[in-house]
């Protein structure tokens, strides 16, 4: 069944731990869950970005409530599909990470979080892909000088 699909980026606020961000995921993921929404969320260098996906109109009502959020600013509209696949099924919200010691869990790099993040750069080149693309360039080069040395 195709579901919609909305991509997002904002400014986390000054301050926001990551303590902050695992409650923030704790609660997301819970209440996604009930509500038959899923998606995938990263914050790399102060900036969220956020893949919702479920039914349109319980993803609509999410939207108005993360937009009046004071935890974070900006809120800037990347991507949406009205036919989307879903991606993340089986849990309400996955926590991306681009570190090393996460690749291949299920927050962690795979070779589907990959293509999104490619994704997420090709919306946006002058804001996103400063940001993501060091990293994700980095961790690549590291895997590959892993496997070389294998
Ligand atoms: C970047 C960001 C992403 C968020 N994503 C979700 C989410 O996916 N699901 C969710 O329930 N709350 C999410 N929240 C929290 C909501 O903004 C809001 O605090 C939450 O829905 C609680 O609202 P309520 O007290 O009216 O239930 C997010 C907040 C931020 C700052």
């Amino acid at each position: 069944m195709s579901e919609y699909r909305y991509i997002y980026t904002s400014l986390a606020k000054d301050g926001f731990k990551d303590k902050d961000f695992k409650a923030l995921v704790e609660h997301a993921r819970r209440y996604n869950a009930a509500r038959g929404i899923s998606g995938a969320i990263l914050l790399e260098q102060g900036r969220f970005f956020q893949i919702l996906e479920g039914p349109r109109p319980a993803v609509m009502i999410l939207l108005d409530k993360i937009k009046q959020d004071r935890r974070h600013s900006d809120m800037q509209y990347l991507h949406c599909d009205d036919e989307a696949e879903r991606l993340y099924g089986d849990d309400g919200m996955v926590r991306l990470s681009l570190s090393l010691k996460d690749v291949g869990k299920p927050n962690g790099i795979n070779n589907q979080t990959l293509e999104i993040i490619e994704h997420i750069i090709s919306y946006d080149q002058e804001l996103i892909a400063p940001i993501l693309r060091p990293p994700l360039t980095a961790l690549l080069s590291l895997l590959e000088a892993d496997e070389t040395a294998a």
